[in-house]
């Protein structure tokens, strides 16, 4: 998609819904094996300041499958960890790269890599927003009933990163979304008001505190982990205020007889999720992980211009 070329990704509300289904349609052909997009001499740069797995190992075996390089631009190797000025740091990057992937802490960082530098940004998660997440989840959706438009996706837990994008992907796809956290613990209400205006009419956006009402009749159950990177030493403190929004066996009774589970990973079997539920029929998370790198593959063949 040409329009997609050069561009960065901050926030899925970057994207417009006709650039979101593109983007899934992509990654399910590439997966299919019906294309293979290809960027030879291409070179991805990775600057993690937090620790991945998943994001860091399919954002490389994405770029490799295109046909190009992955220098891995660890803060604590570089001048980033000593403090050079974002500022300087992308007008540097710019003339060896052509596209950054950043997992970092504040949007604002993702945002003024974007602002000083001339190639494509892409977050890699920041504590607002985890949106190449969203495009697999989104992905494993599609696979499992066809297409997203007019189901029920449903969000238990923590108003988090995962939680905000989730909300941003649903409306651009016209999912009905439903976010039942305890209070307290709600989206950012600017996220929610972004998606209402994205679904224009066409799907739900509900923040509630009733988590049972939330997953009554939902097609997709979603959760992550109590307390994100960053906030570990609130983790234990977190764990009876969320206990009642745990995804187990009787939490999938209430949603629809089809349902399928999601959860970003890593997990914390027995808080917000069970292992029962992980490793059930209806857990889809395996495949939500290997589609993390077809998605990928495909938001990178599409801002170097090669779909
Ligand atoms: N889901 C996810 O982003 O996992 P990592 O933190 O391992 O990258
Ligand atoms: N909300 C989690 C997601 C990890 C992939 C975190 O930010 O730690």
């Amino acid at each position: 998609m040409a329009a997609l070329k050069g561009r960065s990704l901050l926030s899925l509300a970057d994207l417009t819904t006709d650039e979101m289904l593109h983007l899934l349609n992509t990654a399910a052909r590439i997966k299919s094996g019906e294309i293979n997009p290809q960027c030879p001499q291409k070179i991805l740069g990775l600057v993690f300041k937090k620790a991945s797995t998943r994001t860091r190992v399919s954002f490389t075996a994405a770029m490799y499958k295109l046909g190009g390089q992955v220098i891995d631009l660890n803060a604590n190797l570089t001048q980033i960890g000593r403090g050079e000025p974002t500022a300087d740091t992308a007008r540097v990057l710019d003339r060896y790269l052509d596209v950054l992937a950043i997992r970092t802490y504040a949007q604002s960082e993702v945002e003024d890599f974007a602002h000083h530098g001339n190639i494509p940004i892409i977050n890699a998660l920041t504590d607002l927003e985890h949106p190449c997440q969203i495009l697999a989840d989104l992905l494993t959706v599609q696979e499992a009933f066809g297409s997203c438009k007019g189901l029920t996706m449903t969000y238990l837990g923590d108003g988090n990163n995962v939680a905000h994008s989730l909300i941003l992907g649903c409306a651009l796809v016209g999912m009905n979304v439903r976010i039942a956290t305890p209070e307290g613990y709600e989206p950012d209400s600017d996220i929610v008001k972004k998606a209402e205006a994205l679904a224009q009419g066409r799907s739900e956006v509900v923040v509630t505190h009733d988590a049972k009402a939330a997953v009554s009749g939902a097609h997709t159950l979603y959760t992550d982990v109590w307390a994100s990177m960053g906030q570990e030493e609130l983790a234990e403190k977190r764990i009876p205020i969320f206990e009642p929004y745990q995804i187990n066996a009787a939490t999938l009774a209430i949603a629809d007889p089809q349902a399928i589970v999601l959860h970003c990973l890593p997990a914390h079997r027995g808080e917000e999720i069970t292992a029962e539920v992980m490793e059930g029929a209806q857990s889809r998370i395996w495949d939500e992980v290997e589609n993390r790198m077809h998605a990928q593959q495909a938001l990178l063949a599409a801002v170097l211009g090669a779909v």
